[in-house]
């Protein structure tokens, strides 16, 4: 069959084809690094705290994968401070307790200063949360949630929000827009760290939100050149090039989490897993002291002890180890990004380590 022009293309495609120069002869095949911190006059641009080509480029294939206007920051946190800057000033924020912290100490901060004011509900529970959303003017989603690992039903989040006249921003920075797509169900925009899955190597710290909308991308741009939230273009660089094996990377270590899950699930030192079926993050709880589960997560050869997630490689820490960590999250729970290495040999390792202590 001939390719459509018009025809929606597949995200493993868009993956590797978007955000690419024109097609000419002798033109790159890859976005140039424009190293630059100011520009001719006489265009748009101007200045390099305003736009970069290499931004555009990294920009524009995220936007196509989500199906909106994607603007990148600093950082994901950077990307979340932007986007809670949606909020009209003394408005209401609606989140889920067991966000990443980071993004409730950004929020606990705008309410000491009077900014805005949060009201904290389990956005898995529909019933609160319908009340919860009442009065609101922005209701923020984690999902699946960083560590617990909980899932926002996004479509009637999406519903509820909107008859609240609540703007709906996600972070969906574990699940990829390969496998979730929040625009396409009501939100109003998407944030990501791009530390994490979309670059993929752990090289890498960068942010994007993306909206449903101009209006809203232009706010966002807005906040980006006023606060200076830049992304370095090297960082934008490297993350286009990580995105162009997204799908893959995803389809293999969602496949070693899913079996890593069911046999944890069956393990004699694991007393719960938290595994929703979706992405490659795994939490478990021990059957351990906290100091003993240091020990396991210590004692691995091949996962690697260290904080953050979705690289290529697997990673495991205990989450209390951080203070700032909340006293919701078991003291015994290890996290898990699961890479795409051998499901086998991650497996045996894992074993071993868990049988220590
Ligand atoms: C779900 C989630 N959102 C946002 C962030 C913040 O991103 P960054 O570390 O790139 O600033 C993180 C970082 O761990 C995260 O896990």
């Amino acid at each position: 069959m001939p390719l459509e022009p018009d025809a929606p293309l597949s995200p493993a495609t868009v993956a590797v084809s978007a955000g690419r120069p024109p097609r000419q002869p002798d033109g790159p095949m890859n976005p140039p690094l424009v190293m630059a911190s100011t520009y001719h006059a006489g265009g748009d641009v101007g200045y390099g705290r305003y736009g970069n080509p290499t931004w555009e480029m990294f920009e524009s294939a995220v936007g196509a994968l989500e199906g909106g206007v994607a603007t990148s920051f600093a950082s994901g946190l950077a990307a979340v401070a932007a986007a809670l800057d949606l909020t009209p000033q003394g408005g209401v924020v609606v989140t889920g307790p067991d966000a990443y912290y980071g993004s409730l100490k950004v929020l606990r901060r705008l309410e000491q200063q009077g900014r805005l004011s949060v009201r904290l509900v389990d956005l898995t529970n529909p019933a609160a949360t319908a009340e919860a959303v009442q009065g609101a003017d922005l209701v923020w989603a984690e999902t699946p949630t960083n560590p617990m690992l909980k899932v926002v039903d996004l479509e009637a989040l999406g519903a509820r929000s909107a008859a609240a006249g609540a703007l709906l921003v996600v972070d969906s920075t574990f699940a990829t827009p390969i496998l979730q797509r929040p625009l396409e169900t009501g939100a109003d925009v998407v944030v990501h760290s791009v530390t994490k899955y979309l670059s993929g190597h752990s090289d890498v710290l960068l942010g994007v939100a993306v909206a449903h909308d101009m209006d809203l991308a232009g706010r966002l741009v807005e906040f980006r050149s006023t606060m200076g939230a830049i992304p370095g273009t090297f960082e934008a660089w490297l993350a286009l090039r990580g995105l162009r094996t997204l799908h893959l990377r995803v389809d293999r270590a969602q496949s070693n989490a899913a079996e890593l899950a069911r046999r944890l699930a069956a393990h004699p030192g694991v007393t719960t897993v938290h595994y929703p079926g979706l992405g490659a993050m795994v939490s478990i709880e021990l059957d351990r002291s906290p100091d003993q589960v240091e020990a396991a997560v210590a004692a691995t050869r091949l996962w690697v002890h260290a904080t953050s997630l979705g690289g290529v490689e697997s990673s495991l820490e205990r989450r209390r180890r951080w203070p700032g960590e909340s006293a919701d999250v078991p003291e015994n729970l290890v996290r898990l990004s699961v890479g795409v290495e051998d499901v086998e040999d991650l497996w045996r390792d894992l074993d071993e380590a868990l049988g220590l202590g």
